[in-house]
């Protein structure tokens, strides 16, 4: 096994080699800006990881690791279009560098990039990783979609926030470890395990995010504070702020959120609702247990205490991160 800064660094190189502009190049060119502008990378790195966990090759799991890493991209730059977002990792969000149709086509083009990245595989492994990722990808469609309807909806119960962001964000986050267990031939026990490892470590990654959204430092963030609550998300910190609040508070939350446009201190209000009724210290509560089911599954693993305990620092790790 690689230490995490390591499976980073491969990642990135195989990723610059792979990310060149082609013509049309107003098409390429916001798919390299995207790929290029960074971020934490930690699904293929999650990928890489969990093919050596399971005794295979990292490198042989790098077209994987690339191929989740360009679908990631791709659902963020149509995400950042659905959620009229002006920043991402601190820059321009493509539909504002250039304009929503090119975000539309770029964003299409990497999706199919993603596919094409399985043809690296023989087969069998071909169509297990296929199959796995058409799985996922509808499924964040769907959590997508959910993610949208609710924000003009007042009747969303916890259960429904928790099925919206497993769909949207930590089904992907179960697959990128499965791709990795897959390329190594682990066994479907095993393969089964990893993924729900994956999965509850990305609800957790979710609710961290949501978190951070409201709560994350402007100067580091990368991307706009306060944007949920502009666009009136029905988060853990929104829904749990409803079930605490007094009458007072709740009328005025319920207010705030039942149109699109926005007061300037609407973010400041909400926030404030946030601390005082208790929901931030709920939300940071169910960030803990989820990444504690997480370490759960990982304790039925047949692999090494060392191994444990590197995927078990990774969950330490986003459980404290601040971008
Ligand atoms: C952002 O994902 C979208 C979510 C699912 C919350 P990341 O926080 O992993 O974004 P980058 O790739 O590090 O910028
Ligand atoms: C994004 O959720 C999930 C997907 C892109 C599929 P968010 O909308 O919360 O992600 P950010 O906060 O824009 O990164
Ligand atoms: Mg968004
Ligand atoms: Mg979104
Ligand atoms: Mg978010």
């Amino acid at each position: 096994m690689l230490s995490i800064e390591k499976y980073q660094e491969e990642f990135i190189t195989y990723l610059q080699a792979y990310s060149t502009v082609k013509e049309p190049v107003s098409l390429y060119e916001p798919v390299a800006y995207i790929l290029g502008l960074g971020g934490k990378r930690l699904r293929p790195v999650l990928t890489l990881m969990s093919a050596d966990v399971f005794n295979g090759n990292f490198k042989e799991a790098l077209n994987a690791a690339l191929s989740i890493e360009v679908f990631h991209n791709f659902s963020l730059v149509h995400d950042d279009i659905m959620d009229d977002a002006p920043l991402r990792r601190g820059q321009k969000t493509v539909h504002e560098k250039w304009d929503v149709n090119t975000g539309i086509l770029s964003g299409d083009a990497m999706l199919i990039m993603a596919y094409q990245l399985f043809e690296n595989y023989e087969a069998n492994t071909f169509q297990a990783l296929s199959k796995l990722f058409s799985k996922t990808a509808l499924e964040v469609c769907e959590g997508q979609q959910y993610d949208v309807d609710f924000e003009t909806r007042n009747n969303v119960t916890i259960p429904e926030y928790l099925k919206m962001i497993e769909y949207k964000t930590a089904v992907l986050v179960g697959a990128a470890m499965k791709m990795g267990a897959i390329v190594a031939g682990a066994s479907v026990a095993d393969q089964d395990s990893i993924y729900e490892f994956g999965k509850n470590l990305g609800i957790a990654f979710q609710l961290q995010d949501d978190y951070l959204d409201a709560f994350g430092d402007p100067k580091t963030f990368g991307k706009q504070v306060g944007g949920d609550i502009i666009e009136n998300k029905k988060t853990y910190l929104y829904l749990k702020a409803l079930e605490f609040s007094n009458e007072t508070d709740k009328s005025q939350l319920l207010e705030l959120f039942s149109n699109t446009n926005t007061s300037s201190n609407k973010v400041n209000l909400v926030k404030h609702i946030f601390t005082t009724s208790g929901s931030a210290e709920a939300t940071k509560t169910a960030i803990a247990d989820y990444t504690n089911k997480a370490f759960l599954v990982l304790e039925s693993l047949n692999i090494s205490d060392t191994k444990k305990m590197l995927l078990k620092n990774f969950g330490i790790g986003l459980m404290n991160r601040t971008v």
